[in-house]
């Protein structure tokens, strides 16, 4: 199964572009504080552009309210997946939510001892943040290849979403790593198309294609 790509943003106009290639979303509340818009409405109609899972966080912080919350974003589409922060409390609502049946995307990941909770928890993705990491003098690559390594020997079923991404070298390590799922900010997504010498390999056949004589 190849590597999927999610999108890593609330903009309606940006998934409606991609929503032919991507197969999820991912949001977060900065990215939707971005949209200046109620954070139900931009949800419903990003759940009715793509078909896969449309992440959405949570706000509260204690496990009751944020079961509260993930139980109320469930409701508004079939394809909801809750994101809720990799904490304490976060696990025991991953735990009450999973037995529920709620799709659950443990975010905030920075370490492979949260993303071995979060799996035992229940949870169907978890985040590790590689860009976040990258940015604090770390290796956020170093800390998914050391996650898969973990999950692999008990086959948890939880998949890796690679968050955080800064660049297209990011989406191939994922790649390269057998990472799950990989979600890019659309400028990042834009460029994976790009290759200077694509460019200027168009450009030379357009020019070549000139010199022939019209019949
Ligand atoms: O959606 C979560 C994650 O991708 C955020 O990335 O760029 O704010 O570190 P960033």
């Amino acid at each position: 199964m190849a590597m999927k790509l999610y999108l890593d943003t609330a903009n309606v106009a940006e998934i409606r572009e991609l929503s032919w290639l991507v197969d999820g979303v991912t949001t977060n509340p900065s990215l939707v504080a971005r949209e200046k818009r109620p954070f139900r409405d931009v949800l419903q109609e990003i759940c009715a552009i793509v078909a896969g899972p449309v992440s959405a966080e949570v706000v509260a912080l204690d496990r009751d309210g944020m079961v509260r919350e993930a139980r109320e974003l469930a409701e508004v589409a079939a394809n909801v997946v809750v994101k809720i922060p990799m904490t304490e409390a976060g696990m025991q609502a991953v735990q009450l939510l999973s037995r529920e049946g709620v799709h659950t995307n443990v975010t905030l990941v920075f370490s492979a001892n949260q993303a071995l909770l979060a799996a035992k928890c229940g949870a169907t993705y978890v985040s590790p943040f590689v860009g976040r990491i990258d940015d604090a003098g770390g290796d956020g690559m170093a800390l998914v290849e050391e996650i898969l390594t973990v999950y692999d020997p008990y086959d948890f079923p939880t998949e890796i979403i690679v968050a955080s991404v800064r660049h297209p070298g990011h989406v191939l390590q994922a790649a390269l790593l057998g990472a799950h799922i990989a979600t890019v900010p659309y400028d990042v997504l834009k460029k994976l198309f790009g290759h200077p010498l694509t460019d200027a390999g168009i450009a030379r056949f357009l020019k070549d294609w000139q010199q022939i004589p019209q019949g």
